[in-house]
């Protein structure tokens, strides 16, 4: 029932050019957030803010801390966690290897051997064909794969607020669907997730709650199933551009 994340007043941008123009954002804890808009709305520049990998100014308070003053080191370690859209994964390490690497949360927050060997076997049990492909090299791995193992390798530090940046960009219909479903699964295991997408559709099929993004400023915002609803969110990014025939 608490809000894991309350973001207020937030500006953010790339040097003098402001980018995010005042926002306010909330994450309930163990819901599903999305935040869709159009390319070059701002989206990857908040999640960045949100993390502390891009200047901001505002209040973002975590888990009932204040971060503005914390670097990103210090936000991870909070618990936040970022799945860039660039996915970021070590192309010339292991599946198996880039997962260890992102367990250093929990190394550092003094996890046991055999506590990492369950996160890497859970990590595994969520996505079987990581699994399979333990010791191939990440670069060679399909986009879906390289989506899941970038997924996996967010929770190997079990951050209690996992921020995705579109994942399904680039991937087969087939596999967005599989991308989905695991986040629908996440959140059935506490996992609060802030999705940010321009597939509109399909996130607010699976949100429990959306903001819609334009040029810097939230032009709408509620629960995801009456966004889904909303007219002007039929027609800008649902509807083929036509009244949909009741
Ligand atoms: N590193 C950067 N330096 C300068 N401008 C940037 C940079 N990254 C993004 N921008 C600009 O910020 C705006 C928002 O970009 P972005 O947050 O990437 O949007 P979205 O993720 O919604 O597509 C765009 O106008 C983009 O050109
Ligand atoms: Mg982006």
């Amino acid at each position: 029932m608490s809000m894991l994340l309350t973001a207020s007043g937030l500006h953010a941008g790339y040097g003098r050019a402001e980018v995010l123009h005042g926002l306010n954002i909330e994450a309930r804890a163990g819901q599903v957030i999305t935040v869709i808009g159009p390319n070059g709305a701002g989206k990857s520049t908040l999640l960045g803010a949100l993390i502390g990998a891009i200047a901001s100014t505002g209040q973002v308070l975590f888990d009932n801390r204040s971060m503005q003053l914390r670097t990103l080191e210090d936000r991870v370690m909070a618990g936040l966690a970022l799945v860039p859209e660039t996915r970021a994964l070590f192309a010339t390490m292991s599946v198996q290897d880039n997962l260890v690497l992102g367990g250093f949360r929990r190394r550092r927050l003094g996890a046991k051997r055999a506590e990492q060997a369950q996160d890497l076997e859970r990590a595994y049990a969520l996505f079987p064909r990581l699994k399979e492909r333990r010791s191939q090299l990440a670069g060679t791995l399909s986009g879906g794969e390289r989506q899941m193992l970038a997924v996996a390798r967010a929770l190997m530090g079990r951050p209690s607020l996992l921020m995705l940046d579109e994942p399904s960009l680039g991937l087969a219909p087939r596999v967005v669907q599989d991308i989905f479903r695991t986040i629908v699964d996440l959140r059935a295991t506490g996992v609060t997730i802030l999705l940010v997408e321009q597939n509109a559709r399909a996130a607010l099929e699976i949100a429990d709650h959306g903001y819609v993004l334009e040029m810097g400023e939230f032009v709408l915002e509620g629960p995801a199933g009456e966004l889904a609803k909303d007219a002007r969110v039929i027609e800008t990014y649902l509807g083929t551009g036509k009244k949909k025939p009741s």
